[in-house]
Formats: structure tokens, sequence, C-alpha cells
């Protein structure tokens, strides 16, 4: 892990310097003055590289400070200091390079943005310094991350951004944690150990409630248990609870989480090539709760419940077939035509749960619940589905600020239609077409009159094939931070 920390002055002694440079900014003009014996090398650096203060960009060269010679960074902040995009490029260049030690000179930016622009460069950089390695028992040394601190140089703002970057820092463990969620493989994470990772939240602050196998049938969803039958693995329903706001705000918002450890397709077995992303099922409830986690950390003053349906879809010799007809919860049968589309069949029994159990007035899921949604949005935006404007305009507000972007699908009885069974209340599919918001319309069936509600289908995002300048590829932990601002822009107001 990577050790981030404020200081007003720049320390002595070794490590690797890096400093901003906006666009277009004369680099010989910039280099503070204990450097300005390298000021030509940095110029022929620049202009060889051909680097213009593009955000993140980076030109480096070894110069002589004093009697040290010292590896250092002109990084690019763009016409717009974007913070985060300076910190992942930084961390992204560094991690492995061998440096262990980053001290960045924030000096020469105003200082009114300087708090503002060091708290988004830490948090960049402490996103792309994310690793996890516990299976990689064979990494080469120069495979290794070595970069063990990074010392960011805010001279008069320090108290400001110490304290900014308190609460950010607990959205980005927030974040490890949901990635570390969505990477385990599901050998390791499965509904029982799911929740045990996340009992530690307690220490948090977290009110934690679980219910197994006995409490879920006594309850009566008869539409998740039948997804779990097909596993060995006992299926859960974990509740977390944050009310920050000391029961001035008696009805809570609900975050609820899809959370297949892992999806098989059950008896519609899903063919074999890529079935091992299936591992990654769970991360709607692994952004759940992540960001209940960051909530309670940074103690938001707000009322929250998070609550993850967590299952494993398996075929077996007891698993549900197609065209088993199942009740639900909230008494509505469902015809499960393909036990394929069973994030739904999860996500119905545990929103009437939430709904009987806190009265929410607002319910947002989160689901990685079809592949129809890869195939519209491809993976720049999530999917979101609501029953009210200003809750959808919220979100993707949210989204847009903290670059977790969303884009609005439609709802409506032509669509709703498409799921009526011939033999139950409903089935679980609909026809090929509008897959996603058919997969919406089911979800809704189970939404009580009066709660505002929003379906995020996020089956694009969560898992990345390409590193960014916030991840190496693999979990994203897209969401957390989505949460994070919807709460502090909502409800913390
Ligand atoms: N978990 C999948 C959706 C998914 C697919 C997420 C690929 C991420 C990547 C979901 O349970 C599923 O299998 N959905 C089916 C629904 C269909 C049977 C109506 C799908 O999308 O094919
Ligand atoms: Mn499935
Ligand atoms: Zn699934």
């Amino acid at each position: 892990m990577t050790t981030i920390s404020f200081v007003s002055e720049r320390p002595t002694g070794a490590h690797a310097l890096a400093f901003p440079i906006a666009s277009g900014e004369d680099v010989a003009a910039k280099v503070p003055a204990s450097l300005q014996a390298g000021a030509a090398i940095f110029k022929a650096a620049a202009e060889s590289a051909r680097f213009a203060g593009d955000a993140g960009s980076i030109v480096e060269a070894h110069v002589a400070e004093g009697a040290d010679v010292r590896r250092v960074l002109l990084v690019g902040t763009g016409s717009a200091l974007d913070g985060e995009k300076v910190g992942g490029s930084l961390a992204a260049k560094l991690l492995t390079s061998g440096e262990t030690k980053l001290v960045i000179d924030l000096g020469q930016i105003a200082s009114a943005d300087r708090a503002t622009f060091a708290v988004a460069l830490a948090e960049g950089a402490a996103l792309r310094s994310w690793r996890y390695d516990i299976y990689r028992t064979k990494l080469q040394a120069s495979q290794k991350p070595t970069l063990d601190d990074i010392v960011l140089v805010v001279g008069d703002r320090l108290a400001e951004a110490e304290t900014r970057w308190a609460a950010r820092k607990a959205v980005v463990e927030g974040i490890g944690f949901t990635r570390m969620l969505v990477t385990e493989p599901a050998n390791i994470l499965y509904p029982e150990s799911f929740v045990e990772r996340c009992l530690s939240g307690r220490e948090l602050g977290l009110e934690i409630e679980v219910l197994g196998l006995e409490e879920m049938r006594a309850a009566g969803m008869g539409s998740l248990l039948g997804v779990a039958q097909g596993s060995v693995r006992e299926p859960r329903l974990l509740v977390m609870r944050w009310d920050g706001t000391n029961g001035a705000v008696a009805r809570p918002t609900a975050f609820v989480g899809k959370g297949v450890t892992f999806d098989t397709g059950g008896i519609s077995l899903k063919p074999g090539p890529g079935m091992g992303d299936m591992k990654w099922d769970m991360g709607g409830a692994g952004a759940v709760a992540g960001a209940m986690r960051a909530l309670a950390a940074r103690k938001a003053k707000a009322h929250v419940v998070g609550i993850c349906g967590l299952v494993e879809n398996m075929p077996d010799g007891n698993a549900q077939r197609p065209g088993d007809v199942v009740t639900s919860m909230s008494g509505q049968t469902i015809e499960v035509l393909n036990t394929d589309a069973e994030g739904r069949l999860v996500l119905c029994d545990a929103i009437t749960w939430t709904q009987q159990r806190f009265k929410p007035t607002t319910i947002v899921d989160l689901a990685t619940l079809t592949g129809a949604m890869i195939i519209s949005l491809g993976h720049e935006y999530g999917g979101i589905f609501a029953n009210d404007d200003a809750l959808a305009d919220a979100l993707v507000a949210a989204g847009k600020g903290v670059g977790e972007k969303l884009w609005r699908f439609p709802l409506g009885e032509a669509y709703d239609k498409l799921i009526n069974s011939p033999i139950a209340d409903m089935q679980n599919i609909g026809p090929r077409e509008a897959g996603s918001i058919t997969a919406a319309q089911f979800i809704q069936r189970f939404v009580d009159e009066g709660v505002k509600w929003a379906h995020l289908d996020i089956a694009g995002m969560v898992w990345a094939a390409k590193p960014s300048h916030l991840w190496e590829k693999g979990a994203t932990g897209y969401g957390v931070r989505l949460i994070d601002r919807f709460v502090s822009e909502t409800l913390e107001k």
C-alpha cells in the first residue's frame, strides 16, 4: 500500500520529485529555484517528447539538485487542473519503477486551488496504486510495487488538505474494499465468506444484520431461494445500516446490490468461454458494501441502509429448472423460463424485504444484470432506469461529477407487458429485444407505491479489460464514488 501524506514544505533526502505544468506553459519558467541548473535539460526533454502539459502527460529527466541527482517528473495538469488524472498517471508511472518515495511540489499552484487539486491528486494516485497480488507468488522483483510513499507539498494549505483528505481517504478505502470483493475468485468468495469480510464494518460503526437460509425461508423469499438451491453454498442476505442523523431521519435511503458470487447460468448453462467473468457478478453488492463502509468511515450525515442479496447460481440435481414457478416474498408468482436471468430473482426478494423492514423513501439498486446493457453502452456508461425524474437526475449528476457516468433508459407499460406469463403473474425473461429494459420492468413490479426507485445496470462497468488512469485492468470499484456523491449531494444537503 502506498501511503499518502501532506506537508507544508519540501522534505530533504532521497526521493523522486514531480511538479505540475499547465497546458501550454513554458517549462523553463516553472522550474523550481533549486532545480534551475536543470532548466535546459527539462526544456530539451519536454521538446523532444512533444510535452504540451496535457492532463496526466509526463516527461522525466535526471538532474542535479545540490549534491544529489534526482529523478524529476514534469506532469501536465491540462487546462482544468485535473488532479485525479495527474495523480493517477504519476502513480502508474512510478508504482513499479524502483522509486520508493515521490514528492509532488504543488507550490506553484495558486493557493486558492491548491487543496482541491492536492486532494484530487491524492485520490487519483491512491486509486491507481491499488493492487491485489496475494495469489501471485512468483512475481519478479522488477514487477513488484516499490512506491511506498507519496508526499504532497501544499504550503499554507496543509490543514485544509488534510481535513478534506480524511473524507476522501474513507471513500478510497471503500473502493479498495469493493475491488477486493470483486477480484476474489468464487471458490474463496461465496455468500458466507462475503458476509464475513464485511463484518469488520462494525468497527466503523455499521450496524450489521445477516439473514441465513432459515430466516429467508421464514420470510418467504421463494424467488431468491430458487436461485440458491442448486448450490452447496448457502445464500445470505447482508444488511448494513448507517444512521448519521441520530434518528432525525426516520426513513432511510436504501441501496440494494445483486450479489451473485458466481453465475454459471444454472440449468440454462452459460457457454464456457468467458464464464470465469461471472465471478464478478456480485459487483452490485460489492459496490453497496464498499459504499456503506465509506459512508460510515467518513461519518456521513445521512440515514442509509445497504442490502446485499448473496447467492451462487449453480446447476445440480437440486437446481431449479426452466419452467419452474416460484412464489416471491411479495406473494407474486414467477415462471422461471431461463435460470440465467437470476439477478432479478434475487433482487426482487431483497427489495421486498428492504421495504418491509425499513420503509425506505428511496431505493437504488445496483446490479450486473444484463449482457444486453454491455451491447447498448459498452464500458462507458452504466444504464439507469427510474420511476422518478428527480432521483434519476440526481444520480446522473452524481455519476457525472465523479466520472462514473450513467445513461437513462425508458420504462413503460408496453415493455412491462412483455414479461406477462401464461401460467404465473410474470415470467423472468421477455423476448430478445430490449433485454435490459424488460429486466428493469421485472424489478419495478416489486417496488411499492410511493417509493422512489432507480435501477443501475452496471454490467459493463465493474470489470475493465484495459487499464485507465484510475485502475490497473480488473476490478474498477464502479458505484462507490457514485453512491458517495449522491449521498453527499442529496441527503447531506
Ligand atoms: N450476470 C448476467 C449478466 C452479465 C452478462 C453481466 C455478461 C456481465 C457480463 C445475468 O445474470 C445474465 O445472465 N443475464 C442474461 C439474461 C437473459 C437470460 C435474459 C443475459 O444477459 O444474457
Ligand atoms: Mn445470469
Ligand atoms: Zn447474473
